[in-house]
């Protein structure tokens, strides 16, 4: 039997995936590390972490492999996007990496604008400025911490700083350069105008390649460290919300998918670049090749349950503090949640925006604050079904993956805020099954991705939206949009008493 690897470098954690060629996965492996938060609106990650968290991993991974190491073929990533990795003429990290969470560069993206012009930037990048992309966090260096930025010779973004220090290659893949604003995502090719307006040296941007782009092998020391034969072959990965998108079979037009991980994503395939979303929702490559996708992005999806959970039921774990979730009623007795805790992108973007509990009655329980949370998420991811509904998209049935398809009561919550069936597939972790498919792609295993997604991809259920369920969450969403605009000035006036 051969196997790949897929090693989904995300937020809170790496997780590495050993799967078979009947798609199977046969050994899994998580490692978490923290998210450095000097200050309000600062989330930051030393990439060492990264390296060393991934290394143990695999090694646990191969110790329990009870195969030969030289069935395992070839290994690739996925990786949280956006992140700013930069690299001196020594290729050593500069500083913490600033990740897709971080809202501090509202004024770069000001400067942007300005520098590039608002309709340049969007028929170029196909995406508007904002806070969370790497373009941003690179003027910030530039302008906050020049002496750093002197010493910068490349950019990285996380997955592709893990590749290169497993494999001493340097490269980046279109779905992840896609999140820079620095990518012309039609011609597939840095942007030289974007570069020259902004004042940025376009030889910061590491050379491109597709997500299946074989690289070459792993070091003889990630060898000795981790088990996994030298001759393992290495291949580019891809974007977190692509891989996630490969990973769930989203190959084809007509097909979404709702990833909540530690952000929350809806994300929708598109087979050409030419559709025109007014920058409403990201536009990105995918990891297949000469495909597309368009998303919209709930920072705190996942993050807000954890950030629940931590402040109010820190010995629990998350099936402990959601017991009883599903008798809670519709609407968590009057209670409603806006999950902007770390600000928020879809379809607000506002650095500046926080969260909120609305309703709170002496009669609450913490179940009817966690159902509250539950149903805010699912709200909010709502907003970006409701803009590709808008937009003519036809909508009836949503792949649900990451940590929001664990719990059954959730995908029901889902199926009934969404009006559409969810279908929950055989693993939820879509991002590390999509990197473990560009390997096995890569490798030669299938023709093409949907070939591969075929026998890496099963539905297992099917959950379908209750009509009465229905128009209890369409009356709901309308108070809960009402939120924003009328926390908005509030929330900005509290910034002053941020750390
Ligand atoms: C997407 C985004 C997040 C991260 C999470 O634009 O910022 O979904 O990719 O890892």
């Amino acid at each position: 039997m051969k196997y790949v690897i897929g090693v989904d470098l995300g937020t809170s954690a790496v997780k590495v995936l050993l799967m078979n060629q009947q798609g199977q996965v046969c050994g899994e492996v998580s490692k978490s590390y923290p998210l450095i938060q000097e200050k309000s609106g600062y989330t930051e990650q030393n990439p060492e972490e990264w390296v060393e968290k991934t290394v143990e991993a695999l090694q646990e991974l191969t110790s329990h492999f009870t195969g030969s190491p030289s069935e395992i073929e070839g290994i690739s990533f996925s990786g949280q996007m956006h992140g700013l990795v930069l690299l001196d003429n020594h290729d050593k990290v500069l500083r913490n990496a600033i990740l897709w969470n971080d809202t501090r560069t509202t004024k770069q993206c000001q400067d942007i604008y300005e520098l590039v012009g608002e309709e340049r930037l969007l028929s170029i990048t196909k995406n508007p400025a904002l806070e969370g992309f790497t373009l941003p966090k690179i003027l910030w260096v530039k302008e906050n911490e020049p002496s750093i930025y002197e010493q910068a010779k490349m950019f990285l973004l996380p997955k592709d700083y893990l590749r290169y220090r497993l494999t001493g290659q340097i490269h980046s893949d279109y779905s992840d350069a896609a999140g820079t604003l620095l990518l012309n995502v039609a011609e597939k090719e840095w942007s030289t105008e974007v570069c020259q307006a902004v004042g940025v040296d376009i030889h910061l941007c590491p050379p491109l390649l597709e997500s299946h782009g074989f690289v070459g092998t792993i070091t003889a020391e990630i060898s000795k460290a981790t088990g996994l034969p030298e001759a393992t072959k290495v291949f580019a990965g891809g974007a977190d919300n692509a891989c996630g998108a490969i990973g769930s079979g989203i190959l084809a037009e007509g097909k979404t998918l709702c990833s909540i991980g530690t952000s929350g994503v809806v994300l929708s395939y598109e087979e050409s670049n030419s559709r025109d979303f007014k920058g409403k929702v990201h536009y990105f490559n995918h990891g297949k090749e000469d495909a597309f996708y368009t998303m919209g992005v709930t920072l705190a999806a996942g993050y807000s349950l954890s950030w629940f959970k931590d402040t109010f039921a820190e010995k629990e774990n998350f099936s402990e503090m959601l017991q009883g979730l599903a008798d809670i009623p519709i609407g968590a007795n009057g209670l409603l949640f806006t999950p902007y805790i770390v600000g928020e992108r879809t379809p607000h973007a506002d650095a500046l925006i926080r969260g909120s509990f609305i309703g709170m009655d002496a009669s609450h329980k913490r179940i009817d604050f966690a159902r509250a949370v539950i149903e805010g998420i699912t709200f909010s991811l709502n907003e970006s079904i409701e803009i590709f509904r808008e937009s003519g998209k036809m909508i009836d049935t949503i792949i649900s993956i990451g940590g929001g398809a664990k719990n059954e009561a959730w995908l029901q919550i889902q199926a009934d805020i969404f009006n559409a069936k969810i279908q929950k597939l055989s693993s939820e972790q879509g991002p590390g099954i999509g990197a473990a498919m560009l390997a096995a792609y890569g490798c030669g295993w299938y023709s093409s991705l949907n070939e591969c997604s075929d026998v890496f991809t099963q539905v297992v259920k099917t959950y379908e939206p209750i009509e009465e369920n229905v128009q209890k969450y369409k009356e709901l969403f309308q108070l809960y949009k009402m939120v924003y605009s009328q926390t908005k000035e509030l929330n900005s006036q509290l910034n002053r008493f941020r750390k």
